[in-house]
């Protein structure tokens, strides 16, 4: 199983994005957390500043929309270059035309899944999205610790992807650090977001490395 590690700009210097940016090169996405104040208590930024961190980021861009009517805003973020684009199944409306028109634009579609959201509802989606996203912590800001009670779904949703036989990836989001990679990546989790755990370090590209060495030898073990 391959790991890609993505990490998130919400604990990034919001007054010099475009280095932030540069922190990160080693990774393979960078995650955008686009925040409403409705969805989520908390409000970041929207397609404006998003289009033009698509410009300078050194890795795709990957938007994790916290946003009430993802079917009406969504599109946007894809049109703006963004090579990933995931929704909320809590906020969406119809699922299976945002992912469609997600993809016929250009990007890679993802539905996310609050902690107390269950995925089973969600199966026949499978294949209509390139990635689910388990949030491993209530969504809305970073540095929240890691909830261990998201790592079973993690698990079904992996058994799910692997019966339907679908390249669809598992991202996990909130509380990954060098403490939870592994039982993420050992529930089967293969893409990771990591905000503060990377830009908390003084070497984003070493704390990058090591995230990245500790998932793929959990997945070794798997
Ligand atoms: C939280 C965001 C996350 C956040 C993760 O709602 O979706 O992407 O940045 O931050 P950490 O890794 O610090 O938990
Ligand atoms: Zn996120």
């Amino acid at each position: 199983m391959a790991v890609r590690i993505s990490p998130s700009i919400l604990s990034a210097d919001f007054a010099n994005l475009e280095a932030e940016l540069g922190r990160i090169s080693t990774a393979d996405w960078a995650h955008v957390d686009v925040m409403d104040n409705h969805f989520v208590p908390n409000l970041t930024i929207g397609l404006p500043v998003v289009e033009r961190l698509v410009q300078v980021s050194p890795v795709p861009v990957d938007v994790h929309l916290m946003i009430e009517q993802p079917d009406r805003w969504a599109p946007a973020f894809a049109e703006a270059g963004a090579a990933s684009v995931t929704f909320h199944a809590e906020a969406v409306q119809a699922p299976v035309r945002l992912a469609r028109e997600l993809r016929r634009l250009g990007a890679r579609a993802g539905v996310a899944l609050r902690p107390a959201t269950p995925f089973e509802p969600y199966v026949d989606l499978l294949a209509e999205v390139d990635m689910v996203l388990v949030m491993t912590v209530e969504p809305g800001f970073g540095g929240q610790p890691f909830l261990d009670g998201t790592l079973a779904k993690i698990r079904r949703v992996r058994a799910a992807v692997g019966a339907a036989g679908l390249d669809v990836w598992v991202q996990v989001d909130g509380g990954i650090s060098a403490q939870t990679i592994e039982r993420a990546a050992d529930a089967g989790a293969d893409t990771f977001v990591a905000g503060s755990a990377v830009y908390g370090a003084q070497d984003a590209a070493g704390r990058i490395a090591e995230l990245r060495a500790l998932a793929a030898a959990a997945h070794r073990h798997v």
